[in-house]
């Protein structure tokens, strides 16, 4: 493999030397080296795999938390390629970082400004902090059923109204792939003095591409969470939190509420997961492999362009390699289905009007011809004979907020019937993954309009009256 210059995995390094020395071990994790693990189950993921699964503190490995040793250096790294002041790793993914995000940077009762489409762990970080959401509705694609993009103006608008405003924290791009316009939004915080954090949970590849949007970190925002697992190519579960350089935030409240929250046994097969995925992104190889990605997006698109019943999400700006597809006639989940049963293709998500493609770097191109070949096969037929059905998957409606979502979340409660929940305040957050966009959040008025996202629940959890 060619590289563009000599590169470091630390973690990974650190593992294979672990890996090789012989030692007699009396510590965690107790299955040691696999011994004591389940015979079926060993011998189905391999024995390698069990003898690497160690945790940190042991056989030169570091700590994470605090980061010491070749975990510290991989972070160091990590920090390095992106540009930022640090990276932390993340080991539950970026829900722990935007929970620790909200933790130390958004104290109860504070105003933050969020989009309503955030993902359901930004809600949680709030009940847990008490900050006081105020709510930017980004533009709906009402064709497509899917929220689009934030307008700055808004951002300003809230920023005007309230001089208060402790940090703004926007979800970007969106799961499908459309794109705000951060760097308007970056400058509108500065000149206000405010914070920008941004959930680029589905961004971690931009910074290694031309033709893939501008890293919020390289526009200015203060922190920013990327899932490493969802695009990157590391293992599920494995995401990096990046504070800038320049950040007016507390950057050790930050640290301090994450090594509350983190695992103090991390894996160190999820870690050098995460070293790889860098390490990765420094090689030729890593690099032409996004280049594939996007390339392979743009002949799907090209394949599209001739079908006369499928059409695709067109937004500019957009992540290229994020494909949103809809079918006359169809809806998104009538689409995955037949996909699936009848082409046994699995998408990356459906909702209400469409389905998720993605386009990544472990693809080839072979696996776009046949999922063309499949779409056409599909434009072909006639579906309109199947039963159109009423629930509704991708969360729409603007909330009516009735109280915080913290003290909706720890009030007395009860359950109440479906129905009979209309009216009624929200006590629990419901949101169904993927998108993980809150149906319901704490302290939200139910309505019927609610009632088609509710399909699958004959009871809610209320505010008790
Ligand atoms: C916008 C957004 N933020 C955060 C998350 C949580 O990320 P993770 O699965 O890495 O915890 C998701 C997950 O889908 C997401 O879509």
């Amino acid at each position: 493999m060619k590289t563009l210059k000599k590169v470091k995995a630390p973690i990974v390094e650190a593992l294979i030397s672990a890996y090789n020395k012989h030692s007699y071990h009396f510590h965690i994790p107790g299955h040691t080296r696999g011994n004591g693990v389940y015979e079926t189950f060993k011998n189905f993921m391999g024995e390698k795999f069990f003898q690497c699964d160690m945790t940190d503190e042991f056989d030169g490995i570091g700590t994470l938390n605090p980061p010491t040793g070749p975990i510290k250096e991989a972070e160091e790294l990590c920090a390095e390629l992106f540009g930022a002041q640090k990276s932390l790793f993340l080991l539950n993914g970026s829900t722990v970082g935007n929970i620790a995000i909200a933790m130390a940077l958004s104290l109860q009762g504070k105003k933050i400004i969020v989009n309503r489409n955030c993902h359901r762990s930004v809600l949680t970080g709030m009940i847990i902090s008490g900050a006081e959401p105020l709510w930017v509705n980004p533009d709906k694609l009402d064709d497509w059923s899917l929220w689009g993009k934030i307008n700055p103006r808004d951002i300003e608008n809230l920023l005007n109204t309230h001089n208060d405003v402790e940090m703004v924290w926007l979800t970007n791009p969106t799961y499908e792939g459309v794109v705000s316009d951060i760097e308007t939004i970056s400058k509108i915080c500065k000149k206000h003095n405010v914070p920008l954090v941004v959930d680029e949970a589905h961004g971690t590849l931009w910074k290694f591409n031309k033709e893939l949007p501008t890293p919020s970190l390289d526009l200015g925002a203060d922190i920013v969470v990327q899932s490493f697992h969802k695009t990157g190519g590391s293992m599920a579960q494995t995401s990096v939190l990046h504070i800038a350089k320049n950040t007016q935030f507390d950057v050790e409240a930050l640290v301090h509420s994450l090594r509350l929250l983190q695992t103090t046994s991390p894996s160190i097969i999820l870690l050098a997961g995460l070293d790889a995925a860098r390490a990765n992104l420094e090689t030729e190889e890593g690099l032409n492999n996004i280049q594939i990605a996007i390339d392979n997006a743009k002949y799907l698109s090209s394949k599209i362009e001739d079908l006369n019943h499928i059409k695709q999400l067109k937004q500019e700006p957009c992540d290229p390699t994020k494909i949103f597809i809809k079918a006359d006639n169809l809806s998104g989940k009538q689409l995955e289905t037949i996909l699936e049963e009848d082409y046994n293709i699995e998408v990356e998500a459906a909702s209400d009007r469409g389905i998720l493609l993605l386009s990544n770097i472990g693809n080839e191109k072979k696996d776009f011809e046949y999922l063309a070949d499949c779409l056409k096969d599909v434009d072909s037929k006639d579906y309109t004979k199947l039963t159109k059905e009423n629930k509704k998957h991708m969360p729409m409606l603007i909330p009516k907020i009735k109280m915080n979502l913290r003290e909706a979340f720890y009030s007395e409660k009860e359950e109440v019937k479906k129905e009979d929940a209309i009216g009624r305040i929200s006590a629990e957050v419901i949101a169904e993954c993927p998108p993980g966009i809150a149906i319901l959040l704490p302290g939200e008025l139910i309505t019927q309009e609610h009632l088609p996202y509710l399909e699958d629940y004959s009871v809610l959890e209320v505010v008790k009256q």
